[in-house]
């Protein structure tokens, strides 16, 4: 894999657009509205400096599964606008210097796609084999004991009464799964791909795509994995029903076809819980450029869990991969409500976001921000009768918090399809204070676009003894280091003595600290809760 290409040491976006900015006045989010608050991303002095946006399905949808569900994949969705807004958009963002990935959506449709109406129409259809049908069990029962990835929905197979089979659907019963075994399927998805490239998108985020592979004879899953969802064991072949070998083949196609295109990016939300199977997505630099780390999201907020993750993520790049941070997306609940302490004065949201915001910014790899989490967005409880996700998810999915001086905080004219909260961390407030999470950020993005030591891929741990978590960030002569206390309290930072001259100047810190001052690091105390990065003079 050659080692150039934009999107290392990148930072990338995520919007959900139906909650980013409404500029139609209808209380959903648009691609107007995107447009018009790019400024807040990119190409402007106070901007947040991210280098690309990757928007969450924008296609046709009855939005079953918001977007997940895809009716067309060459037409906007009406509540986003049109095909020109979304040119607009490509255009607009280029123009500020940032790109523009997809999510791209290759397992399922939606029930509404013309490929499922001809195919469910009759089993003589020409496109009945672009889905998975299988024949009722002897029982009359499904043909095997496979689950959906959503708990609530439970098999994963729903019985057509009018052809007498059963369809197979990974997610909800509206999401019928594609046969990617079927040639035809392959050239139809690889030209909707060509479709965007085309258009200007920079690459896409391929949603699930460990699920593209899947047992040609529908065997069960073995008994003791039918209730595990998600793979998580490294003998996950047991689960038949993804990650099954043929989907490298698939991936290869769909690299082929990206790289077609000068400087495109592929992501793939892999879904395999286990570190080594996943590496397996990257091939040997002819599948996908990037994976995202479940493992690394998935972290309990304690140092070790985090240097680990950093140990996978050295083993990625070792075997000529790329690592992605991410500590939120739209799947799950924000990390700010996550990581979220009781202090003597209530519960604490922020302190340990600004030390994930180092977390995320100062590693080698790959950063992936979720809208809002740059102003510390918590997760808000929505009412069950406002809630209309199919896995729960709604409540880090509520509209961005602009300005809590305007109505639905900025966001919408109207009233918004999920709820804003009366008061909260906001854009507005957060840009004029330098104290805030929104101004770190900006610091940090500057600090991994301008330092070398944040461009390379020099890593190396201290072993400073618990509940801190530190480590070099070098190139050439130059060196960072930056040391995280994961503790509500103090702790010594136990740097090894050796390894660093005495002292380092503070090049930025999530506490009280100023830059510039001189600390002695054979008696660094951090502050509870702070991220620190230091500047070590060259021995
Ligand atoms: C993963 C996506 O991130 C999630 O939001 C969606 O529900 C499923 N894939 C199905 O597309």
């Amino acid at each position: 894999m050659s080692s150039s290409g934009w999107w290392r040491n990148a930072t990338i976006y995520q919007i959900y657009p139906l909650s980013f900015a409404d500029a139609s006045g209808d209380g959903f989010g648009d691609l107007r509205g995107i447009i018009d608050r790019l400024g807040h991303l990119a190409g402007e002095t106070d901007s947040l400096g991210v280098d690309a946006i990757w928007l969450s399905p924008i296609y046709r949808s009855p939005m079953v599964d918001f977007g997940y569900d895809v009716a067309d994949h060459c037409a906007v969705d009406p509540r986003f606008g049109s095909l020109q807004d979304a040119d607009a958009l490509i255009r607009e963002a280029h123009w500020r210097g940032l790109r523009v990935l997809l999510d791209y959506v290759p397992n399922h449709t939606s029930d509404q796609h013309e490929w499922f109406e001809r195919a469910r129409g009759s089993r003589a259809d020409r496109y009945r084999d672009w889905y998975v049908w299988g024949d009722p069990s002897p029982d009359g029962g499904p043909p095997n004991n496979w689950l959906s990835a959503f708990e609530r929905v439970g098999r994963a197979w729903t019985f057509d009464e009018a052809t007498g089979q059963y369809y197979l659907h990974s997610y909800t019963a509206q999401q019928p799964d594609l046969n990617w075994r079927n040639p035809a399927v392959r050239a139809a998805m690889h030209d909707v791909m060509r479709f965007w490239l085309d258009r200007g998108v920079d690459g896409f985020r391929v949603d699930a795509p460990h699920r593209l592979g899947k047992d040609e004879l529908l065997r069960d899953n073995a008994p003791d994995v039918v209730d595990l969802r998600v793979a998580t064991q490294l003998d996950d072949r047991r689960h038949r029903n993804l990650d099954d070998p043929v989907v490298h083949e698939y991936l290869r196609g769909l690299r082929l076809v990206t790289d077609s295109y000068p400087e495109r990016v592929l992501i793939g939300e892999v879904g395999v819980h286990h570190p080594v199977r996943r590496r397996d997505y990257y091939g040997a630099g002819d599948e996908l450029h990037m994976v995202f780390d479940f493992g690394f999201w998935s972290n309990p907020w304690r140092a070790e869990a985090f240097r680990r993750s950093a140990w996978d993520q050295q083993a990625v790049i070792e075997s000529g991969g790329w690592p992605t941070h991410a500590l939120s997306n739209h799947d799950l609940p924000r990390h700010a409500s996550r990581y979220a302490h009781r202090t003597a004065t209530g519960m604490d949201t922020t302190s340990r976001s600004r030390a994930a915001a180092v977390l995320l910014t100062a590693l080698p790899g790959t950063t992936f921000l979720y809208y809002g989490e740059e102003i510390g967005m918590t997760n808000l409880d929505v009412p069950d009768e406002r809630a209309s996700d199919p896995d729960g998810r709604d409540p880090a999915r509520t509209p961005m918090q602009w300005d809590f001086s305007s109505p639905a905080a900025g966001f919408s004219n109207a009233s918004p399809w999920l709820p804003v909260p009366n008061a909260g961390p906001d854009v507005r407030s957060q840009s004029a204070d330098p104290g805030s999470l929104l101004s770190l950020y900006r610091e940090l993005l500057h600090l991994r676009r301008t330092h070398p030591c944040l461009q390379s891929s020099g890593y190396a741990d201290l072993d400073t003894g618990p509940d801190v978590y530190a480590f070099r960030r070098t190139d050439g002569d130059r060196a960072l280091l930056v040391a995280i206390n994961f503790a509500d309290t103090p702790r010594l930072a136990a740097i090894p003595p050796g390894w660093l001259p005495p002292n380092a100047t503070v090049n930025l810190s999530t506490g009280a600290r100023p830059p510039g001052g001189v600390v002695d690091l054979r008696d660094l105390v951090l502050e509870a809760d702070e991220a620190l990065i230091l500047d070590i003079a060259a021995r």
